[in-house]
């Protein structure tokens, strides 16, 4: 476990899931609202604390509602608020996020109207308690004067930066630190057309830094010190589901494999894995249960025409499983009539033309498609319903256990 020091930006995330994403002047109904501390480096930060390491935030505060709603989810990500910096006037910053159900994308509208933390407040800190320094690429007036007093302290430990945008004079920090992500978004408004030429022209002036540039669907990019540049292929994910975030788990992935001491493309291949799986789940929350939990299936080895019955665990009953459409239905293996597995007496008879199952007990038929009994001694009640997700293997999972 290491110590980590964060500074950036903290943020009160207002996320409406919508059906589609609007047309300006439209006005749709959104399907969820959700409320949630955001910002790159509070992410960042609570990924790696689900990572296992002890993280602290250096950010700007109001004095506000919003401020109040993130600091009780700091306590709740367990980040140390040690080094927050409180301004008694301005606003928290506060993002109204549309996340289009359809294909996991995010747009963002962001608001802030507080200073940044300044140079004096960073020079307080005892950075060299840390392990690792990871700063946001903004605030550029004060950020040079905090990397400089940090390394003066520091001995070994390695400081990140993360460029998400450009900003005048961020250039100026790419050698003084030990590794820079940049986003695509960074390299498309300065002109490059992909990461090798953004990172061929960067090495140019940071031959000691490792050089990473994320760009969605098309990969990641990244050179070790002096040495070629290389690009891994975007892993294949379906369903996108969120990609809010997204970035912020490769960064904060990243950074871990680096501490774990892995070689720097390994590290950003875990990264770049861990930042798709991310894209197949709401928020950020529980990112590791996937990593650790065994799958109870494939995908590829269920029909439409029978079912697979699973015995999860122990202490559960078992679960049932089969294909309806492009999906997978995941139902308790029990029937509402007498509460005994569905095949009890002899093997779950499926009709894939009627789309239902029966009972090997009493006949009783369920639709597949929502586990409703629709004709025996149970009708109208229904099976129960099983929450799994399926990552971009095709691999099953039980979710949220
Ligand atoms: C996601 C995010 C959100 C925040 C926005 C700030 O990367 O950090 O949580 O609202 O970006 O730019």
């Amino acid at each position: 476990m290491a110590k980590i020091l964060g500074i950036g930006n903290a943020v009160l995330d207002t996320i409406f899931t919508v059906k589609h994403y609007p047309q300006e002047d439209q006005e749709v109904r959104a399907l969820s609202k959700t409320l949630s501390p955001g910002g790159n480096i509070n992410n960042t930060l609570y990924i790696l604390n689900q990572l296992g390491h002890d993280c602290a935030i250096c950010c700007a505060l109001a004095t506000d509602l919003e401020a109040k709603q993130i600091l009780k989810g700091f306590k709740a990500r367990h980040l140390s608020t040690a080094h927050i910096q409180t301004f008694i006037q301005g606003k928290t910053p506060s993002s109204f996020i549309t996340l289009n159900q359809k294909n996991g994308q995010r747009t963002i509208v962001h608001y802030r109207e507080l200073p940044e933390v300044t140079f004096e407040h960073f020079a307080k800190i005892t950075v060299e308690k840390f392990d690792w320094l990871h700063f946001e690429g903004r605030n550029i007036e004060n950020l040079a004067g905090m990397i400089n007093i940090a390394k003066t302290f520091l001995t070994h430990q390695p400081i990140s930066l993360e460029v998400e945008k450009c900003r005048k004079g961020i250039e100026a920090l790419f050698n003084q630190v030990n590794l820079v992500i940049f986003s695509h978004h960074y390299a498309t408004e300065k002109g490059f057309s992909n990461g090798l030429e953004l990172l061929t022209q960067i090495q140019k002036e940071a031959p000691n830094t490792k050089l990473a540039c994320t760009w969605g669907n098309q990969g990641v990019w990244f050179s070790d010190i002096q040495q070629k540049v290389q690009h891994i292929k975007a892993e294949e994910v379906h369903p996108i589901i969120d990609t809010l975030g997204a970035g912020d788990t490769f960064n904060a992935a990243l950074i871990h494999h680096l501490i774990q001491k892995s070689n720097f493309k390994e590290a950003v291949s875990q990264a770049n894995k861990f930042a798709a799986q991310k894209c197949t789940q709401h928020g950020l929350d529980h990112l590791l249960q996937k990593n650790h939990l065994k799958p109870i299936a494939n995908i590829k080895h269920l029909s439409n025409a029978k079912t697979q019955v699973i015995k999860a665990s122990e202490n559960s009953p078992s679960i049932l499983l089969i294909k309806y459409q492009n999906t997978i239905k995941a139902y308790v293996n029990n029937c509402p009539h007498q509460n005994v597995p569905l095949d009890e007496a002899y093997k779950i008879d499926v009709n894939p033309f009627e789309k239902t199952l029966k009972c090997s007990i009493h006949d009783a038929f369920f639709k597949v498609e929502n586990g409703e009994c629709i004709e025996g001694p149970c009708r109208n009640e229904s099976l129960v319903k099983v929450d799994i997700d399926i990552d971009t293997k095709g691999d099953i999972y039980l979710n949220g256990c």
